[in-house]
C-alpha cells in the first residue's frame, strides 16, 4: 500500500489515517509501507501527531527514521511551520551548542554577531536530532534543561527565551544499553523517549522490498519498468544489512545496467549476487558451486552475514569480526550498504 503525495489535495489518506506529505518534504513525498508493520506504525505515528510530547525514533541505519519524523512533522498540527534536521553526530560539542541554541554577539572568537540557533529555527514546528546517541555528555546536560524547562539561552547570554518546538530524536543504537554503561544520561533518555516508534529492519518486512524497489525504480531514468522474476527474487530473499538505503543503491545500480525493459539478476551489484541468502544459509546450502573468488568478495560476504548473524548491529558485528567499528562502518559504506 503507498502513501502518496497528491499536491492541491488536503484529503486524509484512507489508508493510514495520515494528511498528504507536504510538498516541501524533500525525498520523501511518497511513503511505501505495504507491509503490515509499517502500516502499524504509520497509524502509530497518526495518533503520535495529535501529541506535543517528544518521540524518540528507533531502527538500524537506513530503515527509514527520518522518513518517518518527517511524516509525523508532517501529520501534526505544526506541519506548516519547520522541520529542522541536526546530525548530532557531524558536528563537535562546541559548534554543535551554538548550532542548536545560538550564541550572542562576542560569545568566543569569530562571534562577530550574535546567532540564532536549530531550537530558535524550528520555531513552532519540530527539532529533529539524529544520531542522538552521539550527543556529547555536556551537551546532554544542557538539552535535558530545555527539554525540562521549555526555555533556551544563547551561548555566551545570560537571558532565556521559551521555544514551542517538538523534539523527534533518532538512533541506531541501542540508547537504553548507552543508559546503562554511563554514555547516555538517564534522565535525558526518559524526557526524549516519552512516546517511542520502532521502524523495523528491512528484512523484518519483506513485503516492503518488491514495492519499495519499484517506487525507487520509477525515480531512475531508465528504460527498464520492472525487474526480472530471478531478480526479485535475489532482492526478497537478501538480508538487506543497509536495509532501504542499500535496496534505493541497488536500485539505482541494477536501473543504470539494465539494458532492456527489465532489471535482470546480472544488473544487480555483486554483493548482493554473492551474499548467501538467509534460506540457503539456514538450508546450509553449500557456496562451492559458485567457483574461485576474490578475497574481497569472500570477505564482504562473511561482513554481511556475520553483521545479519548480529541483527544489524554494527557495534556488535565489529566485536565478532575483531576490528574497529570504523573499519567495519567503512567497509560497509564501499559496499553500499551504509551512507
Ligand atoms: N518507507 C519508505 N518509502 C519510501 N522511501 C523510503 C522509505 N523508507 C526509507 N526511504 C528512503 O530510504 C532512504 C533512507 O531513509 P532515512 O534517511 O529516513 O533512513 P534513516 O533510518 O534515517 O537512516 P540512517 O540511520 O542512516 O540515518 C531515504 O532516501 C528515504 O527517502
Ligand atoms: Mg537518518
Amino acid at each position: 500500500m503507498e502513501h502518496m503525495e497528491r499536491k492541491g489535495c488536503d484529503a486524509t489518506c484512507s489508508v493510514c489515517g495520515l494528511v498528504p506529505l507536504a510538498p516541501r518534504l524533500k525525498g520523501a513525498t511518497h511513503v511505501v509501507a505495504k507491509s503490515l508493520s509499517m502500516q502499524t506504525l504509520l497509524k502509530r505515528v497518526a495518533r503520535f501527531a495529535k501529541s506535543d510530547a517528544p518521540v524518540a525514533v528507533w531502527g538500524e541505519t537506513g530503515t527509514g527514521k527520518e522518513v518517518v519524523a518527517r511524516i509525523l512533522h508532517a501529520s501534526s498540527a505544526r506541519a506548516k511551520k519547520p522541520f529542522v534536521a541536526v546530525n548530532v553526530a557531524a558536528l563537535p560539542a562546541e559548534l554543535l551548542e551554538s548550532e542548536l541554541f545560538g550564541h550572542g554577539k562576542g560569545a568566543f572568537t569569530g562571534a562577530a554577531v550574535a546567532r540564532s540557533g536549530l531550537f530558535e529555527s524550528a520555531s513552532g514546528g519540530t527539532l529533529f536530532l539524529d544520531e542522538i546517541g552521539e550527543m556529547p555528555q555536556s551537551l546532554q546536560a544542557k538539552l535535558l534543561r530545555v527539554l525540562q524547562d521549555g526555555e533556551v539561552r544563547r551561548v555566551g547570554e545570560n537571558r532565556s527565551f521559551a521555544v514551542d518546538v517538538r523534539v523527534v530524536s533518532a538512533t541506531h543504537r541501542d540508547l537504553a544499553e548507552r543508559v546503562r554503561d554511563g554514555s547516555f544520561r538517564e534522565d535525558l533518555f526518559y524526557r526524549l523517549a516519552v512516546l517511542t516508534l520502532e521502524v523495523p529492519a528491512l528484512r523484518e518486512r519483506r513485503d516492503d522490498i518488491l514495492p519499495l524497489a519499484a517506487h525507487f525504480l520509477a525515480e531512475e531514468r531508465s528504460e527498464a519498468r520492472g525487474f526480472s522474476a530471478r531478480a526479485k527474487k535475489r532482492m526478497v530473499e537478501y538480508a538487506w544489512p543497509g536495509n532501504v538505503r542499500e535496496l534505493q543503491n541497488v536500485v539505482r545500480h541494477g536501473a543504470a545496467l539494465a539494458t532492456g525493459r527489465e532489471v535482470d539478476e546480472t544488473d544487480l551489484p555483486e554483493g548482493i549476487l554473492r551474499a548467501s541468502s538467509p534460506a540457503a544459509l539456514r538450508e546450509g546450502a553449500s557456496r562451492d558451486d559458485e567457483g574461485l573468488r576474490t578475497l574481497a568478495a569472500v570477505e564482504r560476504e562473511h561482513i554481511l552475514r556475520v553483521l545479519d548473524a548480529c541483527d544489524g548491529s554494527q557495534s556488535e558485528a565489529a566485536r565478532v569480526l575483531g576490528v574497529a567499528r570504523n573499519t567495519l562502518w567503512r567497509k560497509l559504506r564501499s559496499y553500499g550498504a551504509v551512507a
